[in-house]
């Protein structure tokens, strides 16, 4: 099943990663968890590296999840991350000590963020709009730096994926509209601070039809090549991400190369120079290797046309179905159970009717309080959403390795959640 953790097997009704039971984990470290099958999250990163080439410029996606132990490992293996804020550049600058391989996206960047950056001898920044180029150019000349930058520009290419993140189109707030982007980058190649790389293109999440690449790389190898004056040292294509990555039922499943075949096809249709492609993934590296255990509370069974399950967590460790209805496959991995199933409504323990994980969930009958429930496909756009509604602490992340459980993020306490109260 190609939504799952690679090295998951049940034994006996028990989930496990490897020899880890996850029930012991459960145990060990409380539930809510998220817990990462971590050797198939870094072979995502060597299959990436290896279906694009080490020449990429590799830059993952903070925004999906972010840690610290997976900054180190990206940067092991060679690869920079994609931020977009102060708090995923300090986590990326506190780990390995520089953000010379990062890019900074995002609509708005703050004056504090540029700064810290810069200062910090960020890689690329990636224009989202002409009233930012300004501000580039103010602190970048303040701090005596000329600055890499690239366009982002927003192209009408999108269309095959959930409206919610879709990010390239003429109603997408994203991006630079390609009427306007000669102006922007002149504005940009006339500064004395600022150095005019590249392009960006992101056209939105779960893409899984390749030719949307190649036309998207294929628009901005056009712009490019009708301003190729304007270009110092070797250009930069950014693909951006939203490279497929299935939930449960989804059968898409592309072999890489595919897109990185794509990307070279589109950019080639144009370029005839040399140059450097930049790629942004984030889902299709953590999201199938991560998965939230729970614990079942109460059974209701007095209301509606089925049973709800009420779990110790929710939207504030998951915030995706109640945000876009995304849909989560749920297991009882407590091991025992009937071969039987039959239909719940599984729902979170916040305030919110909307609050309902999964409204049609297939699992045991004989389910019962204090069972463990395995949420899958939930390594991306999860912890990274957390929240602490209701005053409810964010739950710890652990990694399963190789040789055991490494704990990767604390879980907060009763007290983490009113630190900054004064
Ligand atoms: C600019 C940019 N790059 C990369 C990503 C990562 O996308 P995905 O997680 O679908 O790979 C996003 C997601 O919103 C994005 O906005």
């Amino acid at each position: 099943m190609n939504y799952l953790p690679k090295n998951l097997s049940f034994k006996e009704g028990i989930a496990y990663i490897g020899e880890t039971s996850l029930v012991d984990v459960a145990k060990n470290y409380g539930t809510p968890l998220y817990v990462y099958d971590w050797e198939h999250l870094k072979g995502n990163i060597d299959a990436f590296t290896e279906a694009f080439g080490k020449e990429t410029l590799f830059r993952y996606a903070a925004k999906a999840f972010i840690s610290k132990a997976l900054v180190k490992e990206l940067k092991e293996k060679g690869w920079g991350v994609d931020v977009v804020s102060g708090g995923e550049m300090a986590t990326v600058q506190e780990t390995v000590g520089t953000l010379e391989n990062t890019v900074f996206n995002g609509t708005f960047k703050r004056t504090d963020e540029i700064e810290y950056f810069i200062q910090n001898n960020g890689g690329h920044i990636s224009v989202d709009n002409r009233y930012e180029i300004e501000m580039l150019e103010k602190a970048a000349s303040s701090l005596k730096k000329k600055q890499p930058v690239i366009m982002r520009i927003n192209l009408d290419v999108g269309a095959e994926t959930h409206p919610m993140v879709l990010t390239s189109g003429y109603d997408q707030q994203f991006g630079i509209s390609i009427s306007f982007a000669e102006e922007a980058l002149n504005q940009i190649a006339s500064s004395k601070s600022l150095l005019f790389s590249g392009i960006h293109v992101h056209i939105g999440s779960q893409i899984k039809d390749p030719e949307r690449y190649k036309l998207a790389m294929s628009s901005c190898s056009e712009f490019m090549n009708s301003n190729l004056e304007k270009v110092e040292g070797e250009a930069v294509f950014n693909a951006g991400g939203g490279f497929f990555s299935p939930y449960a039922g989804e059968e898409v499943d592309h072999e890489l190369s595919v897109y990185s075949k794509a990307i070279h096809d589109g950019i080639k249709e144009h370029w005839g120079e040399g140059y450097k492609i930049m790629i942004e993934p984030g889902r299709a590296l953590v999201n199938n290797p991560g998965v939230i255990l729970y614990t079942a509370g109460a059974i209701k069974a007095d209301r509606g046309d089925k049973p709800y399950i009420l779990v110790d967590g929710g939207m504030s460790d998951n915030p995706r179905p109640a945000l876009y209805g995304s849909e989560h496959k749920l297991f009882n991995i407590s091991g025992g159970k009937s071969e039987n199933e039959t239909v719940y409504a599984v729902s979170g323990r916040h305030c919110e009717s909307g609050d309902l994980l999964v409204s049609d969930a297939m699992l045991p009958e004989d389910t019962a309080s204090g069972d463990i429930l395995m949420s899958t496909s939930t390594g991306a756009y999860t912890f990274s959403m957390a929240s602490n509604y209701n005053r409810v602490p964010k739950s710890g992340v652990v990694g399963i390795t190789d040789s055991g459980v490494i704990e990767l993020v604390n879980r907060q306490s009763f007290q983490d959640t009113f630190i900054n109260d004064l």
